[in-house]
């Protein structure tokens, strides 16, 4: 593959200070804004005051994906002029060399004539748009194989967007009457479907490709009260209410009872059950239909507490002030979704992004493209934008790559000396 400027159309400097959300959380956080008027906060307290605290799943949900109001539903929230810089916005290697990854899978998995790919959350589409660019290159190879693209994504606003860009148009044919409710063919002549849920996408051998979007769902936050989970609700604050305030729970929380391991030894948990279903939906499917899933997102194993916070112009923003306006994410407990698998499935990783890349052989591209960079502020941006995905300041080490397979693929692995790529060094010539 050839190409010259790795860098999308964004602000160099903003993305070197902004570049990932996972920034210290105390670091600053804007509390003095007015909320005047703001419908979804008029709506979260009246519905509070009828029915009583929601808990934080429940704020977190409405805040993000209320049809009406929601912070995803109406806006493009990613790059410079938005909220936060995710890295397949960064450089079109990190896409290019997840396009790679499915391909060394789909052939060390024994090259099925049939692949559905689905993303998770596509924000503008520039993840998919660079594996299909890819994809493209290796025609010859890959013409063996009916290929499918499946999005999941519940934004309007973001969907015109995805479509768009890898397909070309901005209106698309719906289909009140399938499970996907848009539909087209891509720029490179593949069809493409979105859907709303994860339960319309169609079974077949797959690749499940997720990047920041499980840090998008909502957690639960749980706090340990003399031995005792409680959880944390969202409440109308009665000296103020124009503003909203967090409380504890009475009784002893059921989502606890459920989702918290009897060994847990934090005082505070956050646990997403959206999360531990899409887990669960992937690993039945895996184990039916074979593929893999490859989920790459900012978290822990099991080890941090509170880690809720709010984005808004690549600024933390509290969390309980003006809903909608700001994003609102959660670190991924690694450990909570590998527990979720039950062991059904073989869980790699979480290694991180740096590791990840790396492996990928990240190096070996960003020579070539400097050999063929037209000139001096090309290879500069080609540098400045491989540090910022790198660099264990940055997002290096911030971001962690995990993936799930059938057993058989890693017996497989050891056997016959496929490895799995991204978790093996690859020898690049
Ligand atoms: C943080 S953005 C990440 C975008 C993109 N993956 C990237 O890395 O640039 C989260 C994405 O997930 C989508 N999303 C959030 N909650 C969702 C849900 N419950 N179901 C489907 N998509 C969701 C958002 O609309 C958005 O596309």
């Amino acid at each position: 593959m050839s190409g010259s400027a790795q860098l999308r159309e964004t602000n160099f400097l903003l993305i070197l200070v902004f570049a990932a959300r996972d920034v210290d959380r105390y670091q600053s956080s804007k509390t003095g804004d007015s909320q005047e008027g703001n419908p979804l906060l008029k709506y979260l307290t009246m519905k509070i005051k009828a029915t009583g605290p929601i808990t934080v799943a429940e704020y977190m949900r409405e805040v993000l994906t209320n049809p009406l109001k929601g912070y995803y539903m109406h806006q493009n929230m990613l790059g410079e002029h938005g909220d936060f810089v995710t890295s397949p916005e960064i450089s079109q290697i990190f896409g290019e060399l997840i396009g790679i990854w499915c391909i060394n899978e789909w052939i060390s998995g024994g090259k099925s004539k049939s692949l559905n790919l689905v993303e998770f959350g596509p924000g503008r589409g520039s993840l998919m748009d660079d594996i299909l660019r890819v994809f493209s290159q290796f025609q010859n190879l890959l013409n063996t194989c009916d290929i499918s693209i499946h999005l999941v994504e519940v934004s309007p606003k973001l969907s015109e967007i995805q479509a768009l860009n890898l397909t070309g148009k901005s209106t698309m044919a719906k289909h009140e009457d399938k499970p996907s409710y848009k539909t087209g063919i891509t720029k490179t002549g593949l069809p493409i479907n979105w859907y709303y849920n994860i339960e319309d996408v169609p079974s077949g051998y797959t690749f499940y490709i997720a990047h920041e979007f499980f840090d998008a769902l909502p957690i639960h936050k749980l706090q340990k009260i003399q031995d005792k989970w409680k959880e944390i609700l969202v409440d109308v604050d009665p000296e103020n209410p124009q503003k909203l305030r967090f409380v504890l729970g009475s009784g002893c929380s059921l989502i606890a009872r459920t989702f918290v391991q009897p060994d847990e030894n934090r005082n505070h948990v956050e646990v997403c059950p959206e999360a531990a279903v899409i887990i669960q939906k992937l690993v039945s499917q895996l184990k039916i239909y074979g593929g893999a899933a490859l989920i790459a997102d900012y978290g822990h194993s099991g080890d941090k507490e509170d880690t809720f916070r709010g984005f808004r112009s690549h600024q933390l923003h509290n969390v309980l002030l003006d809903p909608g306006t700001a994003d609102l994410t959660a670190d991924v407990d690694f450990n909570f979704l590998k527990n979720m698998t039950a062991n059904k499935v073989s869980f790699l990783g979480p290694i991180t992004q740096h590791e990840f890349l790396r492996n990928m052989g990240i190096d070996f591209r960003l020579k070539v493209l400097m050999e063929n960079a037209k000139d001096a502020a090309t290879q500069q941006h080609l540098i400045a934008s491989y540090d910022v995905l790198m660099n264990p300041n940055k997002m290096g080490k911030r971001f962690h790559f995990f993936s799930l397979f059938p057993h058989s693929r890693l017996e497989q692995a050891s056997k016959l000396k496929y490895p799995i790529a991204g978790f093996t060094k690859l020898e690049m010539s």
